[in-house]
């Protein structure tokens, strides 16, 4: 099986992706939207984790439809379960590696968040789902640009975190302006060029789940950037969320997460 996931699936990492299942809820509808999911269509969505984006896709396509989720890990087991406490029936998973992936028939859509840029090839990647999906069909991908994260006003923990994060996410090989760079790979894959929309989500002190995701992203990289010798005098993981809700309540601070970009283009 190849996956290159670096960030891997230990319960951190998890509750950092059902927080961010929540915190860009709206966002992601928004593009899929306008990407043109619509009820009655069989969607795959690629690199799918505990299963939020099928969720929401399956929300869009409505019970005439049909969502499939594909993840390399076994956290597909997570998503299934998830799928059923929601009483979902059109969605269902399968754990593949992308390269790995074979459909009986093409879909209406692929979609995908935040998993083009943990691949060693995201061209070829969309070159071979574009083969997935028939004619008029659409492609659409949601990844973000952890350099534009920002607070208004500045707050020195939440900048020098910030900095931390994306320091210890490029020791990874990641990269951290991926989303701007969709238009660009959609034309090297031979989609044209794609229509793109961007959101992100911003809160102050009482947005609990912002603050949360915040600090569960420090706690996934802390011993990466402990490593680099990036986190003197920083808050340790579980300092994070009441450091930041107290700096951001004395400055009444508004925190902006990642921008989220989507790009899609129908298939010709
Ligand atoms: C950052 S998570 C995003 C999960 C989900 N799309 C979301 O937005 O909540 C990326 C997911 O892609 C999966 N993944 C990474 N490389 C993959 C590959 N080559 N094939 C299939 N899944 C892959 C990982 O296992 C991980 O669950």
């Amino acid at each position: 099986m190849s996956t290159t996931y670096t960030l891997g699936h230990e319960d951190s990492e998890v509750r950092r992706l059902l927080l961010q299942g929540r915190v860009y809820y709206s966002d992601t509808r928004h593009a899929l939207l306008m990407a043109g999911l619509k009820p009655g269509m069989r969607v795959l969505d690629i690199g799918s984790g505990p299963g939020d984006v099928s969720f929401l896709a399956a929300e869009l396509v409505g019970p005439g439809g049909q969502v499939h989720g594909v993840d390399a890990a076994d956290i597909v087991h997570l998503a299934r379960s998830r799928a059923a406490d929601r009483g979902l029936t059109n969605v269902s998973f399968t754990q593949s590696a992308l390269d790995e992936l074979v459909l009986d028939e093409p879909v209406d859509a692929v979609v995908g968040r935040l998993i083009l840029m943990h691949l060693p090839d995201p061209v070829a990647a969309l070159r071979q789902l574009a083969g997935l999906v028939r004619p008029g069909g659409v492609v659409a991908f949601c990844e973000n640009d952890i350099a534009a994260v920002r607070s208004y006003p500045e707050i020195p923990v939440f900048r020098q975190v910030t900095d931390a994060v994306a320091r210890s996410f490029e020791s990874l090989s990641l990269d951290i302006s991926f989303g701007p760079k969709l238009g660009a790979l959609f034309q090297a894959a031979g989609l044209g060029v794609p229509r793109m929309a961007l959101g992100a989500p911003l809160g102050g002190a009482d947005d609990i789940d912002l603050l949360r995701y915040a600090a569960e992203i420090w706690r996934l990289v802390y011993p990466r950037a402990a490593q680099l010798g990036l986190t003197e005098g920083l808050p340790d993981p579980d300092e994070m969320l009441p450091a930041l809700q107290r700096e951001v309540a004395a400055a009444r601070a508004t925190i902006m997460m990642p921008p989220q970009i989507t790009a899609w283009a129908q298939v010709r």
